[in-house]
């Protein structure tokens, strides 16, 4: 039966993890996977999720089945992370999904059971897994102008003028914050243009964010989003909870629905539900209870905010470093760019020589299109990068 299955291309993002783990040298640098560092290469547990676990296990709570919607009391502070204040909030329901990846898959099966000839128009370029995940369900995938290549930062003009064109039987998924791989994020105008061509053109926005609180702060990086809950009627959000609690391998997220009432919206959930029954049936309990824990207790919130300015911080700190080293080693600002983007990524758009050259020679690793993952260096790793990008010609 499996004789003619041929053998794996390896997934563009997650076969960098084992590279690196081979290689021997020391002087390696990781900059591929999304997963934040601190300044020893350690990605640590936060505090707030280590006393939540402490919390959770004085509690002594049951290992029993939670059912096909998840931990509700998870779902219901997720969703006020995200959409507390706004009008959406009550016409919403929540399904809590295996990582941010469950959830986008989960909406995109629930999209092609409903309009199955809707078109999924994501940006040029996206997280390398929104194509994939959306083909896989079924749905045809075409592409918006976002970055403009020269400056790094999005065409904006050229993005509205694209989507302008779409309509009814479109979906298109946007960024919530901190744009994945490019990391320069649309204004807020654009964001509040885009409500008002939803509006007018009765297309989708479906807002994957998974980056919130590594931006500009936690309430900042959801704007964007709260601009469409307030004036868009239907939309939908798959969130995560892997960078900005460090819950990665827990893989804790959401699918997040909102429709004109709050029955249609949790009758969609519930034909999601059944979708997940026929595939992984029920989310991972673990990480849910922690982020809940966290978000229900005032002390423990606290702790997480205060964790996640610092690696906010520490981020902006290296993008401030890395300026100022390019700019010394190239007489140029062709770098500033690293300057403006926000949260984990920059991309480059460096050739694909020059991305094997740096692995080779340097034992430099990075996503294919040049994606940097800024918050997996250390203070001690910018000028050996700027230097080996300086001799290479990058
Ligand atoms: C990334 O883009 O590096 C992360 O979102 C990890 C993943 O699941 O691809």
């Amino acid at each position: 039966m499996f004789q003619a299955i041929p053998a794996p291309k390896g997934d563009p993002i997650l076969s960098l993890i084992t590279a690196y783990n081979q290689d021997p040298r020391t002087s390696k640098i990781d900059l591929g996977i999304g997963v934040y560092k601190d300044d020893h290469g350690i990605t640590p547990v936060m505090e707030a999720v280590t006393l939540a676990e402490q919390k959770l296990l004085q509690a002594n709570g049951s290992k029993s089945y939670q059912g096909l919607t998840g931990d509700e009391q998870f779902n219901e502070s997720i969703a006020n992370l995200l959409l507390s204040g706004t009008k959406a909030l009550e016409c919403s329901a929540t399904l809590q999904t295996p990582g941010a990846s469950g959830a986008l898959r989960m909406l995109a099966d629930l999209i092609a059971v409903t309009a199955p000839n809707a078109t999924v128009w994501i940006s040029n370029p996206s997280y390398v897994n929104h194509r994939p995940i959306m083909e896989k369900a079924g749905l045809a995938v075409r592409e918006y102008t976002y970055l403009d290549p020269q400056t790094k930062a999005v065409d904006e003009e050229a993005m509205l003028a694209q989507i302008a064109q779409l309509g009814a039987n479109d979906v298109v998924l946007l960024h919530g914050c901190c744009h994945n791989p490019s990391g320069a994020d649309m204004s807020f105008a654009a964001w509040q243009k885009i409500a008002e061509l939803a509006n007018n053109n009765g297309f989708l926005p479906f807002i994957d964010i998974a980056y919130q609180g590594l931006g500009d702060g936690l309430e900042e990086d959801a704007k964007g989003l709260q601009y469409i809950a307030n004036n868009v009627e239907e939309f939908v959000i798959s969130t995560s909870c892997s960078k900005n609690f460090g819950l990665y391998r827990e893989r804790t997220g959401a699918a997040i629905i909102v429709s004109q009432s709050k029955t249609a919206a949790m009758n969609s959930r519930g034909k999601m539900c059944e979708l997940a029954r026929g595939s992984y049936s029920m989310p991972p309990a673990h990480g849910a209870a922690i982020v809940d824990t966290i978000l229900r207790d005032d002390q423990l919130n606290q702790i997480w905010r205060n964790e996640l300015t610092a690696m906010n911080v520490r981020v902006n700190g290296l993008r401030s470093a890395l300026v100022e080293e390019f700019r010394a080693a190239t007489q140029s600002n062709r770098f500033d760019y690293f300057g403006a983007h926000k949260g984990m990524f920059s991309l480059t758009g460096i050739s694909d020589e020059h991305i094997a050259q740096l692995k080779d020679q340097f034992g430099i690793y990075i996503v294919g299109g040049g994606r940097i993952n800024v918050a997996g260096l250390n203070s001690s790793q910018v000028k050996p990068l700027v230097a080996a990008f300086v001799t290479i010609g990058a």
